[in-house]
């Protein structure tokens, strides 16, 4: 069953747009440096930063260098290692977003490449992709099969993305951009499908028949921090609800796909995506929860305030919880809660199948209920999955039960190293695989889902509610499933 671990991609020149940029340093270059480590880079292709800040190449490799110790500071690098790998990172100081910004550098450094796969990466705000994407073409940089890459987010509405996606495909056929969602590319993400698909036991049961509910949670330990510029304009429903949470959603409730090609799992998400129930002014209370954090204790000192780092007061959330309705045959009264937060108690991500009570308790269970099969998928960190199943306690007389675990750690059960997703995103584009990225439509059919809530939120003027740094979120949350006589699973 096992595989080659890397399969080889060709020569490729990518270049990358914000290159001195935080994803840049932080994922990206990283990212390419771990692969290359892997031999999976052939030795002709370059990586060219571009960004605004005057730098050369020495200066770039320098700056590359000591963000890649920065952001991972448990990793030692081998100077040789490094140094055979710097080679192929250039640097020119371009201002993308105009015509005139000195293209030409750019041009001559990618000069001579025009039969390998040329890739650019748009680390820029979104507002910025249609007016670059149109530069490169006028500069002459769009050699034939050329592809680019978006990061989300894709605009702040569906206006604002159409309009995006209408500029950026002016120029390139939409099999040539790549919007990056980079949890598609995590490793236990992936494995939703195989999990899934690739195992009988559960497909028959995957259906409200035998599901109460879904609880997928992305809970996060870090304020907002630097970003908190960035971030207060978007806030937690258009920073990961739109994107990172709609689409583990999808890969949850979507039927089987055909196959795995690109668009058949694609075809498969919008549909999902459209089932959604509208959330509107009317039932916005009962099915959403804003939030924000205020001070409170946090990795064993007082974190401060969401307003505090902003420097200003702010009515953005930073956590949201949503109860949503896939309103088609499989799903019909089984809803999915969603929640994600930042300063919540730890970072952690986890996908809950709860399964419905047993019909009746061969026991006295003194009217407590049993507890309830769920399937807890872990997606980060300590990845994994287990199914939570009731079992009788070992021991002489009576007959004790106890809640106890089938337990898959991935850490237990594989020797490997997780790549981080990028490593997996980027090697994707440069093959042409469009199945780890999203295609048009499904990144506006979920906004048009999320604009919905925003629109009822503005109507309604849905409060904030604070909760403390280092918590579960505010005590709105815990009510939502009250009312409807449930409880997020605590692991
Ligand atoms: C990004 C969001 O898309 O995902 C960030 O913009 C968030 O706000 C990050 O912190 C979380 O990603 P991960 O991989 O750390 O779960």
């Amino acid at each position: 069953m096992s595989s080659p671990q890397f399969v080889p991609v060709t020569a490729f020149d990518l270049v990358v747009f914000g290159a001195a940029g935080d994803l840049s340093l932080r994922k990206l270059i990283p990212s390419l440096f771990h692969r290359w480590r892997d031999d999976q880079i052939p030795a002709e292709s370059r990586i060219i930063g571009v960004s605004r800040t005057p730098m050369d190449d020495e200066a770039f490799r320098a700056l590359a260098l000591k963000s890649f110790r920065e952001f991972h500071p448990g990793e030692s690098i081998d100077e040789k290692e490094w140094a055979a790998f710097s080679q192929l990172l250039f640097y020119r100081e371009v201002d993308a977003s105009a015509e005139d910004g000195d293209w030409g550098s750019l041009a001559e450094a990618l000069a001579g490449g025009e039969s390998k796969q040329r890739v650019f990466y748009l680390a820029l705000p979104p507002s910025l992709y249609g007016a670059v994407s149109a530069n490169i073409a006028a500069a002459g940089l769009k050699s034939p099969g050329a592809r680019i890459v978006l990061e989300k987010p894709i605009g702040h509405d569906l206006v604002s993305a159409r309009e995006i996606n209408e500029a950026v495909g002016a120029v390139f056929d939409e099999d040539a951009i790549f919007r990056i969602d980079h949890y598609l590319g995590k490793e236990t993400v992936q494995n939703l499908i195989v999990l899934r698909f690739m195992n009988s036991l559960f497909e028959p049961v995957w259906n409200a028949n035998s599901i109460d509910h879904v609880e997928i949670t992305v809970a996060e330990a870090i304020g907002a921090g630097g970003r908190a510029s960035y971030y207060d304009k978007a806030g937690a429903l258009r920073d990961m609800v739109q994107n990172h949470l709609l689409q583990l959603l999808c890969l949850v409730a979507m039927e089987p796909p055909l196959d795995l090609e690109p668009d058949t799992v694609r075809d498969e998400k919008i549909k999902i995506l459209r089932a959604l129930r509208p959330i509107t002014r009317e039932n916005v209370r009962e099915t959403t929860v804003r939030g924000q954090y205020g001070q409170g204790a946090a990795g064993g000192a007082v974190a401060p305030s969401y307003a505090e780092e902003l420097g200003a007061s702010s009515d953005t959330e930073t956590f949201v919880a949503l109860k949503a309705n896939v309103d088609n045959w499989r799903w019909k009264g089984a809803p999915f809660y969603l929640r994600t937060g930042k300063r919540m108690t730890a970072r952690y991500s986890e996908i809950i199948i709860q399964f419905k009570d047993v019909a009746h308790a061969l026991v006295d269970d003194k009217g407590a209920g049993l507890p309830p099969t769920r399937m807890v998928i872990r997606l980060q960190p300590d990845e994994g999955v287990k199914l939570l199943l009731v079992t009788k306690d070992p021991g002489p007389g009576g007959m004790r039960l106890r809640y106890v675990p089938l337990n898959l750690s991935y850490a237990e059960a594989f020797d490997a190293r997780y790549p981080d997703a990028y490593e997996r995103l980027l090697m994707a584009v440069v093959r042409g695989d469009l199945a780890l990225f999203m295609r048009r439509d499904e990144v506006e059919a979920a906004w048009r889902w999320v604009d919905g809530i925003l629109d009822a939120w503005g109507a309604d003027a849905t409060p904030v509610h604070h909760y403390a740094a280092g918590t579960d979120g505010p005590a709105q949350a815990a009510m939502m499933l009250d009312r409807d006589g449930r409880e997020w699973y605590h692991g």
